[in-house]
C-alpha cells in the first residue's frame, strides 16, 4: 500500500472527545511513538493542549524514548489533543532545540514534520528579515512561522495550511495544532508518508499505521497533495488539484499484524527498502545543497591526491567515486578497504583529502581509516547517512545521502544514495575544471523514475532468476570498467543473504585463472554498460558459453547482438555509464533477495552479520 514510500522520522497526531481517555493522553503518545521507533530515529517530543488551562504545551528531548521518557513526563500531560514524533536527523544534530514539535514566536502553532523541505533557507532568510526568531537549525520550523504569519493575515488555519502548501517545496508531511482551535490536527502531504485512522470518538494522524492499529485498523491513506483536518468525530480532506475529497470513498479496514504493518505489507525490510529507493534518491538528489558541494570540491581539487576508505558495500560505492573523480575530473584517486589503512599510514599528508564513506558513519575501521589520515594532516570528506554519527563528526566537513533509517542488514537503498551523492560531487568537480558533465546530470535526475520503472517492469523476471539460484554453489559477477565495482557489489549481495559463493572481478581476468571453475549450468552475470568496454563483453560472454555457463545480462535495451548470446537477459533503459551503477544493480538486489528467499532464508537477518561492525 506504501509502495515507494520512505522510512524517517515518525509522527502521530491524537485528538479525542473531552473526558474519553482512560489514560493521560501523553501515555497515549508514548505508546503510540514507541510503535514508529523501527523507524530508526535520534529525538523525541510531543506538544499538548493542557485540558486545565487550554495552553499549548511542547516537551522535547535528544535520546531514544526510554532516554529521554523522565525529562519528557508522557504520564502528566493531560489534555484531550497532541501531536508526537520522532525525528530522524536530517538537518542540524540531534538535540533537545533541533527535536520536534517546533512552534511559532508566540507558541500558538506547534509543528511535526517528516521530510525534507528544499526551500527551507530561503524562507528562513525571509522570515528572519520580518522578524521571525528561530530556535532551531531544522528546515522544519519555517512551517510554524509561516502559519504565523498567514493566520496574522487573517487566514484560518485550513487556509493557512492550504497556502503553506503552495510556498514549501520538497518532499514532506506535517501535522500541526494550533492553540486557537483545540480539537483538530491539520496536515499536508507531499510524498512523505501520512495515514489517518479512525477511532470510536478520536482521529489519529501518523507517518505509519502501526503507530495507531492497538486503537484502530480504519484508514484513510492521505494522497500526494492533499491536506485537511481531523477532530474527535470529523475528517476534512482536500487535493490541491481536485478539491474537497469524499472520505468516505477512501476508507480501509487493514488485516495487517502490527509486525506486517511495520513493514508496510512486505513481507522483509529488504524488499521495502529496495522498493523504496526511487524516493530515497529523490530526497538525495533534493536535500544536497550547492554550498556543501562546492566546500567539498574546493577541498579535492586543491588536493595533491584523494584517497578513498570504506567497507563492503560502502566500498564499492567509493570505488564507483574513485572511478568518476579519476575519468571525469582528472583527479589522483587511491581507494582502499578501511581496514587495510596501515598500508597508507606512513603516506597520508596535509595535503591529501580522504573521502570515507559509511552509511551507519559508525564502521569502527572506517573511523580508524579517519583518525589515521586526519593525524597526518589530511583534510577529510564523510560521506554518510547518519546526521552526527561518529565518522561525520570527527571529519573536516559531512555529505549526507539521506536516505532514511536502513533496517535489513544487506544495504540497498543507502547504496545507490551513496552513488548519487558521490556523482554529484564528482560532476561538482569536473565542471569546476571545465568538463561539460550536463548529459551525467541529466541521468542522475532522471534515476528515481528510471528506478521506479526497472522494478516495476522487471520484479516478476528477477524473482524467476533468483529461484532459478536455489541449487547454484557459486556464480560470476562480470563486467568491465566502472561495471567492475557494480559487480562486485552484486556478488556481495548474493553471498550476504542467500549463502551462495558469489565473486565478481573484470571480465577480462578470466583466463587467467578463474575460468577454469565454469562447469555447465555454473551462473555467470554479465553487466553491460554503454562504454567503451562494451564490444570487449562479447568475447567474455562467448568464452563463458562455450564452457557450459549459464550466461545472464544486464544489457542496455534493444541489444541484440547480447541477445542472441545470452541465455538470460533483462533490457536496461539507456543511461550514461557513470550512472548505470546505481540503476544497474537493482535488479541484482532482487535476484538477490529473490534467491535467498527460495532458498528458505530471512534476507532482513543474515547470519554472522550485523547491521553496524564497531569492531575492528
Ligand atoms: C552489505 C553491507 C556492509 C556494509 C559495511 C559498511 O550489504 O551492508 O558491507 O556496507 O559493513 O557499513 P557502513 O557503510 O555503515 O560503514
Amino acid at each position: 500500500m506504501f509502495s515507494g514510500e520512505i522510512s524517517m522520522c515518525g509522527i502521530i497526531g491524537i485528538t479525542s472527545e473531552q473526558g474519553t481517555l482512560i489514560e493521560p493522553i501523553g501515555k497515549i503518545i508514548e505508546k503510540c511513538l514507541r510503535k514508529l521507533e523501527y523507524r530508526g530515529y535520534d529525538s523525541v517530543g510531543f506538544a499538548y493542549i493542557d485540558s486545565s488551562n487550554g495552553e499549548l504545551i511542547v516537551r522535547k528531548a535528544e535520546g531514544k524514548i526510554d532516554q529521554a521518557a523522565r525529562k519528557l513526563g508522557f504520564n502528566d500531560a493531560n489534555g484531550s489533543i497532541a501531536i508526537g514524533h520522532t525525528r530522524w536527523a536530517t538537518h542540524g544534530k540531534p538535540s533537545d532545540y533541533n527535536a520536534h514539535p517546533h512552534t511559532d514566536c508566540k507558541g500558538l502553532i506547534a509543528v511535526v514534520h517528516n521530510g525534507i523541505i528544499q526551500n527551507y533557507l530561503e524562507l528562513r532568510r525571509k522570515l528572519i528579515s520580518r522578524g521571525h526568531a528561530f530556535r532551531s537549525e531544522t528546515d522544519t520550523e519555517v512551517i510554524p512561522h509561516i502559519l504565523e504569519e498567514l493566520i496574522s493575515k487573517g487566514l484560518k488555519p485550513i487556509e493557512a495550511i492550504k497556502e503553506a502548501f503552495r510556498i514549501l517545496r520538497g518532499t514532506f508531511a506535517f501535522a500541526v495544532i494550533f492553540a486557537m482551535e483545540p480539537n483538530k490536527i491539520y496536515f499536508a502531504k507531499q510524498t512523505s508518508p501520512l495515514v489517518i485512522g479512525l477511532g470510536n470518538r478520536a482521529n489519529y494522524v501518523a507517518s505509519d499505521i502501526p503507530a495507531f492499529l492497538e486503537y484502530t485498523n480504519k484508514v484513510i491513506v492521505v494522497r500526494q497533495g492533499e491536506f485537511g483536518y481531523i477532530s474527535p468525530n470529523e475528517v476534512y480532506l482536500e487535493s490541491l488539484d481536485y478539491g474537497v475529497i469524499n472520505v468516505k470513498s477512501r476508507i480501509r479496514v487493514i488485516g495487517w499484524t502490527p509486525e506486517m504493518a511495520m513493514k508496510s505489507g512486505y513481507p522483509h525490510f529488504m524488499l521495502k527498502e529496495i522498493h523504496e529507493q526511487p524516493i530515497a534518491m529523490e530526497r538525495t538528489l533534493q536535500g544536497l545543497t550547492r554550498e556543501e558541494l562546492e566546500e567539498a570540491v574546493k577541498l579535492l581539487l586543491n588536493a595533491n591526491r584523494i584517497f578513498i576508505a570504506a567497507c563492503g558495500t560502502s566500498f564499492h560505492a567509493g570505488l564507483v567515486a574513485d572511478y568518476a573523480l579519476t575519468t571525469l575530473a582528472k583527479l589522483p584517486t587511491h581507494s582502499f578497504i578501511s581496514s587495510e589503512y596501515l598500508k597508507y599510514s606512513n603516506v597520508f599528508s596535509e595535503r591529501d583529502v580522504g573521502i570515507i564513506i559509511s552509511q551507519s558513519g559508525e564502521t569502527i575501521d572506517s573511523l580508524m581509516a579517519l583518525r589515521k589520515m586526519k593525524k597526518a594532516g589530511a583534510k577529510v570528506i564523510a560521506v554518510s547517512n547518519v546526521i552526527d554519527s561518529a565518522i561525520p563528526r570527527e571529519a573536516d566537513l559531512a555529505i549526507y545521502t539521506r536516505a532514511g533509517p536502513e533496517i535489513g542488514v544487506a544495504a540497498t537503498k543507502t547504496f545507490t544514495t551513496q552513488i548519487i551523492a558521490l556523482l554529484k560531487l564528482a560532476c561538482q568537480a569536473a565542471s569546476d575544471v571545465g568538463v561539460d558533465v550536463g548529459v551525467i546530470e541529466n541521468d542522475l535526475n532522471r534515476l528515481p523514475k528510471l528506478t521506479a520503472r526497472i522494478i516495476r517492469a522487471h520484479e516478476a523476471k528477477c524473482k524467476i532468476l533468483g529461484e532459478e539460484l536455489i541449487e547454484a554453489k557459486s556464480a560470476f559477477y562480470l563486467s568491465r570498467g566502472i561495471g567492475v565495482p557494480l559487480s562486485m557489489e552484486g556478488a556481495l549481495k548474493l553471498k550476504e543473504i542467500a549463502y551462495i559463493h558469489a565473486e565478481a572481478y573484470p571480465a577480462g581476468e578470466s583466463k587467467h585463472g578463474p575460468i577454469a571453475l565454469i562447469e555447465n549450468g555454473f551462473p555467470v552475470v554479465f553487466s553491460v554498460l554503454l562504454d567503451d568496454y562494451k564490444e570487449h563483453l562479447i568475447g567474455n560472454i562467448t568464452e563463458m558459453n562455450a564452457r557450459g555457463a549459464n550466461t545472464i545480462g544486464l544489457i542496455p535495451r534493444g541489444e541484440e547482438q547480447f541477445m542472441k548470446i545470452l541465455d538470460k537477459y533483462i533490457e536496461m533503459p539507456h543511461i550514461h555509464p557513470m550512472v548505470a551503477p546505481a540503476l544497474y544493480v537493482v535488479p541484482m538486489q532482487m535476484i538477490a533477495y529473490y534467491a535467498a528467499v527460495s532458498r528458505g532464508y530471512d534476507p532482513d537477518k543474515p547470519r554472522n552479520l550485523a547491521k553496524t561492525v564497531t569492531v575492528e
